[in-house]
C-alpha cells in the first residue's frame, strides 16, 4: 500500500510544495502521515478524521507508521501535521462496532485525565455533546503531547488499558477482537488488580465497567491472565527488568508506575516462572 502510494506521488509529479491530505479513520491517517513525513524526505500534511478514534486519538500527536508483516508499530516516523479538521458530522454513517471501539479511547480520557468527562460519558445522554466530548478529548491527548511528544514519560498515560489490551489483541491473532474492545477489557481487569493490591479506591472499576457497558463494550475475558502476562512483558513499553504500567489513583488520576517482573505477576495474583523473576 505504501510503495503505491509513493508511486502514485511520483507519477503525479508531487513536488516539496504540495502537500498531502489524509482524509478517513486512523489507517489513512496513518499511512498518509508516514507518507507525507518520508516521500522526497518530508511534505506537509493535513488530517482530516473520519472516525471518533481518529477525531480524539490518532490524527493528534504526531504518531504516523505502516504495519509489516511481523508486527506492528514496528516501522513509523514523527510528523505534525499542518493542522487537524474534525467535523463531527462525518461521525454519523460510522458503524456501530467502530463507533464503540472509538468510545472505548474516550473513556479512558475520562479514566486518566477527567473526572469530569468521565462523569459526562458515564451518563449515558451524549447525543448532542460529541463536539464538547471530542474537544475534551483532544485537549488532553494535545497537553500529553507537548510535555513528551517522544513518549518517554507522561504521554504514556495514553497507554491505559493498553498493556493486557495489546496481549489480548496478540491472543487473537489481531482478527478476533478489535483493539477498543481489548482496551476496554485491559482497563477493567487492571483496575480491578489494582484495586484488590490497595492502590486504586476501590469502586473504581465498577464505575469503569458500568460505564462501557453503557456503549455495549465488554469489561472481562476468559483468558487466564498468565497467558497474557508473557505479551505484556514483551510490550514496548517494558522497561529493562519489569514494564512501566499505566493505573489511576481515581477516576481522572492517572499515573505511571515501574513493575518489575516479580511485582507485576504478584499484582496478577501469580508467582513468575523460573525464567522471568528478576
Ligand atoms: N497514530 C496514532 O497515534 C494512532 C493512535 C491510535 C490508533 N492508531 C491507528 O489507527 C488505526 C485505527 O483507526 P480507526 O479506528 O479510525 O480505523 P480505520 O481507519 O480502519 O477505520 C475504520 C473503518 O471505518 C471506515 N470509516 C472511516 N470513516 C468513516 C465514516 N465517517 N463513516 C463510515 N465509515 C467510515 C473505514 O473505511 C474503515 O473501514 C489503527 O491502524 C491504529 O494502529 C494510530
Ligand atoms: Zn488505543
Amino acid at each position: 500500500m505504501l510503495i503505491s502510494l509513493y508511486e502514485f506521488l511520483a507519477a503525479k509529479q508531487v513536488t516539496r510544495s504540495d502537500l498531502l491530505i489524509a482524509l478517513g479513520g486512523g489507517v489513512v491517517g496513518d499511512l498518509t502521515g508516514y507518507a507525507a513525513a518520508t516521500y522526497l524526505r518530508g511534505l506537509d500534511v493535513v488530517q482530516i478524521p473520519t472516525t471518533l478514534l481518529a477525531q480524539t486519538d490518532s490524527s493528534i500527536g504526531g504518531k504516523t507508521g505502516v504495519n509489516i508483516t511481523n508486527g506492528k508499530n514496528l516501522v513509523g516516523a514523527f510528523k505534525q501535521p499542518l493542522c487537524v479538521i474534525a467535523d463531527t458530522s462525518t461521525l454519523k454513517t460510522l458503524p456501530q462496532d467502530i463507533w464503540a471501539d472509538g468510545m472505548s479511547e474516550i473513556i479512558k480520557y475520562g479514566c486518566i485525565k477527567s473526572a469530569a468527562l468521565f462523569d459526562l460519558l458515564a451518563g449515558g445522554e451524549i447525543g448532542d455533546r460529541m463536539e464538547e466530548i471530542i474537544t475534551a478529548c483532544v485537549k488532553i491527548k494535545a497537553a500529553l503531547v507537548e510535555t513528551d511528544e517522544r513518549d518517554q514519560g507522561e504521554r504514556m498515560l495514553l497507554n491505559f488499558g493498553h498493556t493486557l489490551g495489546h496481549s489480548l489483541e496478540q491472543h487473537y491473532h489481531y482478527t478476533g477482537m478489535t483493539h477498543g474492545r481489548a482496551v476496554a477489557i485491559g482497563m477493567c481487569v487492571l483496575t480491578r488488580l489494582a484495586e484488590r493490591a490497595g492502590v486504586t479506591k476501590s469502586g473504581t472499576a465498577e464505575r469503569i465497567e458500568d460505564c462501557l457497558q453503557t456503549y455495549g463494550l465488554p469489561t472481562d475475558t476468559q483468558v487466564p491472565l498468565e497467558q497474557l502476562a508473557p505479551a505484556c512483558l514483551n510490550d514496548k513499553k517494558r522497561e529493562s527488568g519489569g514494564l512501566n504500567l499505566v493505573l489511576i489513583r481515581e477516576i481522572g488520576a492517572g499515573y505511571l508506575q515501574k513493575y518489575t517482573v516479580a511485582e507485576f505477576y504478584q499484582l496478577l495474583g501469580s508467582s513468575a516462572p523460573a525464567q522471568e523473576e528478576g
